[in-house]
This record gives C-alpha cells, structure tokens and sequence, in this order.
C-alpha cells in the first residue's frame, strides 16, 4: 500500500517562538491521537528546521521538511540555501515546485528539474508540486499544463528515483481561496497523473506513487478529498498553522 501523508507547508509564517510553540503541540497530539500507518510532515521556514527536527525526533511518525531549496550544490548565491544544508540539520523533506514559487519567483519547469535533481542527490525527498491556474482550467488547458509539469520536471528521472518523490496536485485556483476544488474534480485529475506515471514508469510504480491534494484542504473537507482513491493525503497551508486543525486533518486516516 502506498503511504497516506499530511504535510503542512506554513510558508512565510510564524516567527522563531510561535513555529516552536505550533510544533510542540503538534508533537505531543499526533502521538497521543494517530494512530494509523499515515506520515504527519511540517515544512517550516528554514530558520526553525533544526530546532523542529530535535524536537521531532522521538516520534516516528513525524519528519521535518523545507519549502525550496537552491538548485546548485554551493557557491556565491548570497541569500539562498543548498540541499545539502538542509539535510544536515536532519530535515528529510523539501517542496519544489510550488506554485508560490513558480509565480513570484519565475521558477520554470527546466529549474525544477534541477532542484529535484540536486534534492535527491542530498537524499531529501522532494513534494514535487503541480496544478493549473484558474485560467488554465477555464481554457480547457489543465491536463496539458499538468502533463508538461511532470515530463519537464520529473520525468527525466529513471524508475528508482523517481519511487522516490512524493507528488503534490495544487490548483492554483484553490489555494489560500476557501475554494476547493470539488473531490471528483481532484480525483479526475489525480488518476489522469496516476495514469501518466504508469505509462512512463510502468503500473507498479504509479501504484506506489503518493500523490497529495493541496488547496484549502481543511478538517471539514479532508474525509471526503482523502476518500477518493487516488487522494493519498494533502498539503495543507492555512489550516496547518492550527495545530487542532491540522492534526485533526492528519486523523482522517486513523
Ligand atoms: P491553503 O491550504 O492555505 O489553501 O494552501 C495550500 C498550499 O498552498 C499548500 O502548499
């Protein structure tokens, strides 16, 4: 069976005390309240990583990611952080491709292949993120944007690479909205990125691929999203700034 993940991506919040604070509840309640085979993930800003990670550790069913990594090994990029750095203080996840990204920072397709590639190699596991914008989907042109997602990005790894990563399905349209895309409308296209994994890969792998739903996903809306067969868990940003939220998301698969 594939692995069923809740990720909370708290993007650009929570200073150095309150991430502490947020983490530290959510430690003491996914231990005492889960109790399925479900991963619980924070990606936090990268200044709380380390502190997070040893304050993680003793849980299992717990690990600590960041929200970008810079696509080169080292060098003179005043500003950024390596995949490397990030794996030494004992993160094992990190989102590349988020649409936050692709949107205010011109991250394309082409570099994302690089950050993947470059994440691998440190061995962090990427949640590779990918969805259509509004008017995408109103033009009718969602599946081919999210196909030349994962052929430009992802699809340049071989099988054992790619068994790898964790996929994370965003329509753009539905993050941070209060509009989420409907669970037929989210499995439509989680089976269509299911579907391309298998022709690429084979059916063994996209069986095992998990692939998460992202996008105003909240405790009232998590049952049914994670109910649909090719729904294996979210990317929560919002609802993962409240710690009962979010581990009540992450119960669903108890
Ligand atoms: P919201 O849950 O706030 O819509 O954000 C989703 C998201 O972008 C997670 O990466």
């Amino acid at each position: 069976m594939r692995k069923k993940i809740v990720a909370g991506n708290w993007k650009m919040n929570l200073d150095y005390e309150e991430g502490l604070t947020l983490f530290s509840e959510v430690v003491n309640m996914v231990n005492d309240e889960i109790t399925g085979q479900q991963h619980v993930i924070v990606c936090s800003p990268f200044i709380h990583l380390h502190s997070l990670v040893t304050l993680g550790k003793a849980s299992t069913k717990l690990s600590v990611g960041a929200q970008n990594a810079h696509q080169a090994e080292s060098g003179a990029y005043t500003g950024e952080i390596s995949a490397k750095m990030i794996r030494s203080v004992g993160a094992e996840y990190v989102i590349l491709g988020h649409s936050e990204r692709r949107q205010y920072f011109g991250e394309t397709n082409e570099l994302l292949a690089k950050k993947v590639d470059i994440a691998l190699k440190h061995a962090l596991v990427p949640i590779f993120c990918i969805g259509e914008t509004l008017q995408e989907r109103e033009a009718e042109i969602h599946f081919d944007v999210i196909k030349r997602q994962l052929t430009a990005g992802i699809f340049h790894l071989d099988a054992s690479e790619f068994a790898k990563l964790v996929i994370a399905y965003e329509p753009v349209w539905a993050i941070g909205t209060g509009v989420t895309a409907s669970s037929a409308q989210a499995q439509e296209i989680h089976i269509f990125i299911r579907n391309e994994i298998a022709a690429k890969y084979g059916q063994s792998i996209a069986d095992g691929t998990t692939i998460l739903y992202g996008g105003s996903c909240n405790p009232k809306n998590a049952a049914e999203l994670f109910g649909q067969a090719d729904i294996d868990g979210g990317l929560i940003g919002g609802a993962s700034l409240k710690s009962r939220d979010f581990v009540d998301i992450a119960r669903v698969f108890n």
